[in-house]
């Protein structure tokens, strides 16, 4: 399995890249930008990351991208991803980025965009990678911070192809964001949101029924509602899920607990995913071999995983059939 898991071209759907920096860059970062971390070593970044749950988590994730600050620092997180995911032979990856972090320090979408974009340019050149931006809204911060990253991301609009929500998803549901979601359906972006991962199914239904999501970024508390799930199988609503996120964030206590591959027996469009790989301790093709040592990944289960991955994308259809004929 493992020579097979890492041959096959794979898609990403689900990747913070802020989630991305690895210590080496976070520490190099902070120093020629002059940015105080309570880390003086690369081991004690890596002691830090022990995490009960998910604001633990973002806690250290947003004083991690606290580092980035210019045009180039931008270029080198998404340059460094981008050959990693090449070298795992991720041939399409959907990025996520949260501008108001950035925003909120005074750092403008002119600087993070050319960066991303100078870096994605090369990447398709260099490797025939193609690399969609998702924008996502801080969920923890209101609807009128969310309309106005809107605003500020028209002048880039051909650069990005989605539009999510991340971060504390507990007490901030998605229908506090439908104004932002409408928004942002009638300028043309296609439309995900984090939901399931720690809150309920009902997080789920209300971010399908109320934004009107095309996919659902985590998902698996799906597995406490039987009703749910047979809509998600009925509608073939893509589920991402990112198994050592959930490890790592205490969703599940052990990789042998995880419910992807029975949801994927019971029908549903479930994909795998790295999340913030730099955090969580492994990219996308160890979160396939975490779940082939754990649970056993039969070839065909690994290759139906694959081809969900490619239909849940938003590439073109004719370019969907042309990566779904290279997995068989
Ligand atoms: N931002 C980065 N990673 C996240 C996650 N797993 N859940 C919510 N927001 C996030
Ligand atoms: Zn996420």
């Amino acid at each position: 399995m493992k020579a097979l898991i890492e041959r096959l071209p794979k898609v990403e759907l689900h990747l913070h890249i802020e989630g991305t920096l690895e210590p080496e860059l976070m520490l190099a970062l902070a120093e020629r930008n002059q940015i105080a971390l309570p880390y003086k070593s690369l081991s004690a970044v890596q002691a830090a990351y022990h995490f009960e749950d998910l604001q633990s988590f973002l806690n250290l994730y947003y004083l991690g991208a606290s580092v980035l600050v210019t045009e180039n620092d931008f270029y080198e997180l998404m340059s460094q991803y981008l050959s990693r995911a090449s070298a795992q032979n991720i041939v399409h990856a959907e990025v996520m980025f949260d501008p108001q972090t950035h925003l909120q320090r005074g750092i403008g979408f002119e600087v993070f965009m050319s960066g991303f974009v100078r870096a994605i340019e090369e990447a398709k050149a260099q490797w025939g990678l193609s690399v969609y931006l998702i924008l996502c809204f801080l969920r923890d911060q209101s609807q009128t911070a969310a309309l106005e990253t809107l605003t500020l991301a028209i002048p880039f609009k051909h650069q990005i192809s989605a539009v999510g929500l991340d971060s504390a998803e507990i007490g901030h549901p998605p229908s506090k964001f439908e104004a932002a979601f409408d928004a942002a359906r009638k300028s043309g972006y296609h439309l995900v949101a984090h939901a399931g991962e720690e809150g309920g199914p009902a997080m789920i239904e209300e971010a399908l029924d109320v934004l009107g999501v095309e996919r659902i970024d985590h998902g698996v508390q799906c597995i406490q509602d039987a009703a749910l799930r047979k809509r998600l199988v009925k509608d073939q609503i893509p589920l991402t899920v990112c198994p050592l996120s959930n490890v790592k964030l205490r969703v599940f206590d052990q990789m042998a607990q995880h419910p992807i591959l029975d949801l994927l027996a019971e029908g549903l469009c479930v994909t795998v995913n790295s999340d913030d790989p730099a955090y969580f301790g492994g990219y996308l093709t160890e979160n396939f071999l975490a779940l082939d040592a754990a649970l056993g990944l039969s070839e065909k289960a690994f290759r139906q995983l694959l081809a969900n991955g490619v239909r849940s994308s938003f590439l073109p259809e004719a370019e969907q059939a042309r990566l779904i004929d290279q997995l068989w």
